[in-house]
């Protein structure tokens, strides 16, 4: 059994926030902001728009697109690091809303890395043969978890989801399958105080502030992105000749150009949002995949190579035919 995309979809609220409105408030510039991050806009939920309302959103996009009904869902994986609770999982919300009664939903909390991570957890439920379809969700509000006084790190985020249905499905078992054909998961919790929220539950029972060593993490970002999309290549044979699109984890211009150089991925393999989406966290790499599915770049049978690192640090890379 293959876990095969059927369909995608995102969703943005509707607020985009640019550098120069930015610059009205916090003292930094377009300038500075496009030529350190590439980000010139990012999206802000309205009062009041939580999470779940993001999530239901691209997930509906995501059925519509596969030309499924949401009662042939029974498994909904979702990838947050801003639920609209600390419990329950915005994923039985999630549930709820689309009316599904069966099966099972819960949060995978993997900051950037969420969605590799769910990715990679709803596939082993369909490989396993145990469930059938699967919305793999990543939904982030980190206007919620910002310092706006803080110009280090509020320029960077913003807010979004994006969406996948997964069906297992029979292939002959050849390297034109289509579907996810491998997954490589890392983390290394030694880095966790690099980036992380000062604030949470059984801390200080606050929401608190994503706090943030940007230098840090750009340092570790290039090499460990670099080794796990290597270790998908060794699994598979596969390289960066033989892949149709690079989708990365929007965070930065700079990393994501300095990863595809240090590989040999050519830049027009190169999918870029973060110019206009910000870095969404876990809902990057789905954004990303439906902006280039849906504008004609993404075909069925072309080899998508995804990759995503984040707080904890967490990392990983998968390879999937579309
Ligand atoms: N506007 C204007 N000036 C700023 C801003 C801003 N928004 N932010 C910082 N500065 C200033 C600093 O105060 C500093 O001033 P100083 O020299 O007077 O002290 C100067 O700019 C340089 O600051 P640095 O932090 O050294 O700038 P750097 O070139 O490292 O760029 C950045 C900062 C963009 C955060 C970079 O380190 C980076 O991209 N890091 C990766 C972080 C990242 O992508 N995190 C996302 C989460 S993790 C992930 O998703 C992979």
């Amino acid at each position: 059994l293959r876990s095969v995309v059927l369909g995608c979809g995102s969703y943005l609220p509707a607020e985009a926030l640019t550098n120069a409105e930015l610059a009205k408030t916090v003292d930094t510039s377009d300038e500075w902001i496009v030529q350190r991050t590439g980000i010139r806009e990012r999206h802000v939920a309205a009062p009041g728009e939580m999470t779940s309302d993001l999530a239901v959103a691209a997930a509906r996009a995501a059925l519509a697109d596969a030309g499924i009904d949401a009662s042939d869902i029974d498994l909904i994986v979702l990838a947050t690091a801003t639920p609209d609770y600390t419990f329950p999982a915005t994923a039985t919300t999630v549930q709820a809303a689309l009316g599904i009664t069966h099966g099972f939903a819960f949060d995978v909390q993997a900051v950037c890395s969420g969605f590799l991570y769910a990715l990679t957890i709803a596939d082993k439920f369909l490989v396993s043969g145990q469930h059938k379809r699967a919305l793999v969700i990543g939904a982030e509000t980190f206007s919620r978890i910002l310092d706006w006084t803080d110009r280090t790190t509020c320029v960077l985020f913003g807010d979004g989801a994006g969406a996948v249905v997964l069906e297992a499905q029979e292939q002959p078992g050849l390297a034109s399958d289509r579907g996810l054909i491998t997954s490589h998961l890392r983390s290394d919790g030694r880095h966790r105080g690099k980036l992380f929220v000062d604030g949470g539950p059984s801390s200080t029972g606050t929401v608190g502030h994503l706090r943030m060593e940007g230098r840090e993490v750009f340092r570790h970002a290039v090499g460990m992105i670099t080794d796990v999309i290597e270790a998908a290549f060794a699994a598979t044979g596969e390289s960066a000749e033989s892949i149709d699109w690079f989708v990365p984890h929007q965070a930065n211009r700079r990393i994501i150009d300095a990863s595809a150089s240090k590989l040999g991925i050519a830049p027009e393999k190169v999918v870029l949002t973060v110019d206009v989406h910000g870095n969404t966290s876990a809902a990057s790499i789905p954004l990303a995949l439906a902006t280039a599915r849906h504008d004609g770049r993404i075909k069925d049978g072309d080899l998508v190579l995804l990759e995503a690192m984040g707080g904890g640090f967490t990392w990983g890379a998968a390879l999937l035919r579309w």
